[in-house]
């Protein structure tokens, strides 16, 4: 996967020095609301002679009517085969975005600037784009890689605290993957009082793994899945929030989908109860629980059974036997399903 990742604190002199050395006809710098407001005004110098494109914010309208009105303003622009679109937000930004330069003219560059930590440590990096479609997450995309990201803990300062526990959840889920020694360091840090430079370097971290799994399998035809861990249970948890009139964040779902497929772990891979208990305790101080209780289950079995990663309406998912050692493709039947989600209910308390 062609993808230059560039870690910078001098964001507009580093964006800068990628569009001079890009040669470009012109430049595009696709925005929302907020990422206008906070973070556009710290790349004046770059961005200068850059023609604005504004969607709004939020993943509703992550949707084929704002992906058309990129698509129009390129136009107005006089955007060619030769632009560059420069997407400056969270992973909904950076996912539009992406698959607008993606189509635009067959395939224009683009450069992703995430300004979230999500954005940051998952959705700007490994080249999966999209828009929701009729309903359904990121149903329509591509994999379109952008050809450099330039990551950045500078704009994070501006974000929601949920939205710094989201991105947190991310790299909860790549550490877990990699080994017990960024688990315990991600574990042991203070969430209220976090240290941009030492979330620089965890940052890296986390981002080193999910580059690494995903230069060795881009279109997710194998190991790539692990990168799902957590996600075959947050990913119910999160639509039926949704359906239930209390939407939750992404991050915070998987957090939570994170401690049942690692209970799942235990019981069926020997999974060592002490990090269960680490990521758990962690889990609950930080991100609380799901309203969710045992009436709810044959809904979030039902939406587990229509996730992407299953299949003839088997629940699959990616376990692990110890921290750093994920299999994936485990077909998992309804009973320890029931109980993994009791144990979870239990350890964080609902
Ligand atoms: N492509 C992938 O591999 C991948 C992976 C994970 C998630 N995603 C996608 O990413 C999206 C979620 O990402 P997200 O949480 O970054 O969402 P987001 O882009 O919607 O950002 C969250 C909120 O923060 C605001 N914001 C962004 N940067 C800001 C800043 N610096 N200061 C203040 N406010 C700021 C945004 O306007 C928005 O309101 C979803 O659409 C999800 O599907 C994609
Ligand atoms: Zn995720």
């Amino acid at each position: 996967m062609s993808q230059h990742i560039i870690y910078s604190n001098q964001v507009d002199a580093t964006l800068s020095a990628v569009i001079e050395g890009g040669n470009y006809h012109n430049v595009a710098v696709l925005v929302d609301q907020n990422t206008r407001q906070h973070v556009l005004p710290m790349l004046a110098s770059s961005l200068e002679k850059a023609m604005v494109i504004e969607i709004p914010a939020g993943d509703e309208h992550k949707t084929l009517n704002s992906l058309i009105s990129v698509w129009e303003a390129l136009e107005s622009c006089g955007a060619t085969r030769q632009s560059l679109l420069v997407n400056l937000g969270g992973g909904m930004v950076t996912d539009l975005g992406g698959l607008a330069a993606a189509t635009f003219k067959r395939g224009i560059a683009c450069v992703n600037v995430p300004t979230t930590l999500l954005g940051a440590v998952d959705a700007a990096v490994g080249g999966k784009t999209g828009i929701n479609f009729m309903g359904l997450k990121n149903e329509i995309g591509t994999f379109a890689p952008a050809r450099h990201v330039i990551i950045s803990t500078c704009f994070f300062s501006t974000l929601r605290h949920e939205d710094i526990l989201s991105g947190y959840a991310e790299m909860l889920k790549h550490a877990i993957l990699n080994s017990c020694h960024e688990f315990t360091a991600l574990l042991d840090q203070d969430l209220n009082a976090t240290d941009s430079d030492h979330l620089l370097e965890r940052l890296k971290a986390s981002v080193k793994l999910k580059e690494d799994i995903v230069n060795k399998d881009p279109t997710e035809q194998g190991l790539r899945k692990a990168l799902n861990l957590g996600h075959t249970v947050g990913h119910a948890l999160e639509s039926h929030a949704l359906e239930t009139g209390s939407p939750v964040a992404h991050g915070y779902a998987v957090a939570w989908g994170l401690v049942v497929e690692t209970v799942l772990s235990h019981m069926i891979l020997g999974f060592p109860s002490d990090d269960l208990y680490a990521l758990a305790s962690f889990v609950k101080q930080n991100y609380g629980a799901p309203s969710v209780t045992c009436e709810h289950y044959d809904r979030l079995i039902a939406l587990m059974r229509h996730d992407k990663k299953s299949a003839a309406g088997e629940i699959n998912c990616t376990l692990l036997r110890q921290c750093g050692e994920p299999t994936i493709n485990n077909k998992i039947d309804v009973d320890s399903l029931q109980s993994a989600l009791d144990i979870m209910r239990d350890l964080l308390g609902v």
